[in-house]
């Protein structure tokens, strides 16, 4: 077997009095799609930022690509953060008053990668995932339509894991069905994992393994 893409033990996550992780471990296999889920509340997003290396307050291994999370600097983590993984966060967090493609050239743009391949992974993702590239602030757009936006963005730059937060919070049941069509198909062709955060049994159903996180620890669930 291949190493796993993401590897933890013994996670430990606290706010002052109050344990969200209490001990857990974690796998993610190369291709895998995993879904996690759980009450509200109950420490899902703690985790994805944990594992995500947005939070470096936490005890226990991760490991991301063969580096030791906790003994990385911040400059490794962007940088694994930048070419190993992609986001889609649960409000999107794309800015409203740029179009799609500034949107998704925005990290280019900052670290000055902002070359013609980029422009045109870019506008290749967008065409893929049925966007129109005119210059309509995402403002404008449907929920549906940003969702789609947030979608290209974490995946312009081919990562290996796609972490998502509860994508498709507050979508009808057609569009999330539609969205995790697309994310399947390029999954598929791609060879991304995705971790995404879930509640529609129809979606978690799609997923290789479900784990429930409860009292601090996650917990094998059948698809
Ligand atoms: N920055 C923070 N400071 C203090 N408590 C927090 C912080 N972030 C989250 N929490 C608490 O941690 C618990 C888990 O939150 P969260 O991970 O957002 O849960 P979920 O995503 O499962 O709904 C909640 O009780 C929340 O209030
Ligand atoms: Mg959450």
């Amino acid at each position: 077997m291949s190493e796993p893409l993401i590897s933890a033990e013994s996670l430990v996550k606290t706010f002052d009095k109050l344990t969200v992780l209490g001990g857990t471990s974690f796998t993610l296999g190369e291709g895998e799609f995993v879904a996690v889920t759980g009450k509200s509340g109950v420490g899902k997003s703690t985790l994805l930022g944990v594992l995500g290396t947005l939070d470096p307050a936490f005890t226990g291994d991760l490991t991301i690509n063969g580096v030791n999370v906790a003994e990385a600097s911040s400059s490794e983590l962007a940088e694994l953060r930048r070419e190993f993984m992609g986001f889609i966060f649960q409000d999107f967090h794309l800015l409203p008053n740029l179009s799609a493609i500034d949107n998704i050239l925005l990290p280019a743009v900052f670290s000055g990668t902002d070359t013609g391949q980029v422009r045109a992974d870019a506008a290749a993702i967008l065409l893929r995932l049925g966007l129109r590239n005119d210059n309509t602030p995402t403002r404008f757009l449907s929920r549906g339509e940003r969702q789609r936006v947030a979608s290209a963005r974490a995946l312009v730059n081919n990562p290996r894991v796609l972490m998502a937060d509860e994508p498709t919070a507050s979508l009808d049941e057609e569009s999330e069905e539609n969205l995790f069509d697309m994310l399947d198909s390029l999954r598929k062709e791609k060879g991304f994992a995705i971790i995404a955060v879930l509640h529609s049994r129809k979606i978690l159903s799609r997923a290789d393994r479900v784990l429930e996180l409860k009292e601090g620890v996650l917990h094998e669930k059948h698809a």
